[in-house]
């Protein structure tokens, strides 16, 4: 079987084309072949059709040379010999350097096969090295894509042990940190309430009430501590509430600090709401609450000159959701990565640093999901998404719950720390 070949001739003189024709059929080709003899012709039918061209070396009012930089910059791979009446050493260098793939000489055509054949060759080659490049290329990017997904598992993973492990330290420390108060409160309380004390030794009373206020914010701090970590057996109340109430009785909580405070500074927190019908969530009210209040605080904070929070809650398929954005500060990427780490916190002597921590708790013990997204200069949105309530949470019929406050359940639900 003879090779098919559509082959485009560049040649001026038509019986020399004849004779190119006839000596590819010799060698075992059957040409397709037409022959053009001009710069515009030869332009024209560059198409990727073409198997082969065969050019002399230089026509009336064209070259091979500067067919060769047509070819070149039609951006078709074809292989492209010289053929020609008389061409020197010299010549055929610069043909080659330009990207030719053979010159042959007219008179001695007979290697005229063996040159088409290797051109051919090189062709098939380049072919299967490209598309062989180009499956390279899509599975390197297939291999960049698992490892950034690898990346970001382990990246989330190596943060809940970090938050698991410094939990864990913080209940411990919590733990001595209460049986050492214990005393102080109770010796503070015997010594205060003896009846001679403050008549007697009224600078003494002053100063032991000062340690009593102290020891007691101190218990305070180990409380919410504790909130972060919960390691005595989790006995929640978990009750069905209302996404859009605990949101409304945030802002009430929190209004002396956005409106009186803010406004003493001379700034002014807008608060805007964006509330969609949301079905009950299942959570513990009390956590939810103060969450909400911490995250109202920590947004007011972050609003030096003033600015808006934007609270909105979402039904999601299986989870409400509340988020609060605000126009503030943002988060550094540092900032974002350590803010969940009970007492970090970028507010010197005024911060706890146990604010998202325990939230971040409240979630956690929940089987609720904290997501912060945050740009510097830009403000931070932070949302809290919590299952739905479901009916074998509690024994009561939800549909007889008055609509604005959450009734607390008779029976409590235990729930284990739910991985969030
Ligand atoms: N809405 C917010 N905008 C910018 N930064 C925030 C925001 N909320 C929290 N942060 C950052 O996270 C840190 C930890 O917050 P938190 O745990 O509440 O502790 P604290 O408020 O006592 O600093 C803050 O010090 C602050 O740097
Ligand atoms: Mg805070």
């Amino acid at each position: 079987m003879k090779q098919e070949i559509r082959v485009l001739i560049l040649e001026d003189r038509a019986d020399d084309a004849e004779l190119l024709a006839k000596e590819l059929k010799k060698s075992g080709f059957q040409p397709d072949w037409f022959r053009v003899d001009s710069e515009e012709a030869y332009l024209n039918a560059l198409d990727d059709s073409l198997d082969l061209i065969l050019a002399d070396y230089s026509l009336p009012q064209y070259t091979a040379l500067k067919a060769l930089d047509g070819l070149k910059e039609s951006e078709l791979d074809i292989p492209f010999i010289v053929v020609t009446g008389t061409i020197g050493e010299e010549q055929a260098v610069g043909c080659m350097k330009a990207g030719a793939d053979d010159y042959l000489l007219k008179d001695h055509l007979a290697r005229l096969g063996q040159a088409v054949k290797q051109a051919l060759q090189k062709k098939q080659l380049r072919d299967e090295k490209a598309s062989a490049d180009l499956r390279l290329e899509k599975t390197n990017e297939q291999l960049k894509a698992a490892l950034n997904d690898l990346r970001e598992v382990q990246g989330r993973l190596v943060q809940q042990e970090r938050l698991k492990a410094l939990g864990q330290m913080a209940s411990g420390i919590a733990h001595d940190f209460n049986n050492s108060l214990t005393p102080i409160l109770g010796f503070c309380e015997l010594l205060l309430a003896l009846p001679a004390l403050e008549s007697q030794h009224p600078r003494a009373n002053h100063y032991l009430s000062m340690i009593q206020t102290a020891a007691i914010d101190a218990a305070n701090v180990v409380g919410r501590l504790k909130e972060f970590y919960r390691c005595e057996p989790q006995t929640l109340s978990i009750v069905p509430v209302n996404l859009s109430d605990v949101a409304t009785e945030a802002v009430e909580l929190t209004r002396p600090k956005w409106q009186s405070e803010a406004r003493a500074k001379g700034i002014e927190i807008k608060i805007e709401f964006d509330l969609k019908d949301v079905p009950f969530v299942g959570v513990e009210l009390a956590g939810l609450r103060e969450s909400m209040a911490n995250l109202l605080i920590n947004a007011i904070d972050a609003m030096p000159q003033g600015g808006t929070i934007t609270i909105r809650t979402q039904a999601r398929e299986s989870e409400g959701r509340i988020s609060i954005e605000d126009t503030g500060t943002g988060m550094t990427t540092d900032v974002h990565l350590s803010c969940l780490e009970p007492f970090f916190t970028t507010k010197g002597p005024k911060g706890t640093g146990l604010g998202l921590s325990a939230v971040y708790g409240v979630m956690q013990r929940n089987g609720g999901r904290l997501d912060i997204v945050s740009e510097v200069g830009k403000g931070t949105a932070i949302t809290l998404a919590i299952p739905y309530y479901t009916a074998g949470q509690a024994k009561e019929d939800t549909t007889s719950l008055p609509q604005l406050r959450p009734t607390k359940v008779d029976e409590p639900l235990r729930r284990g720390d739910a991985a969030g």
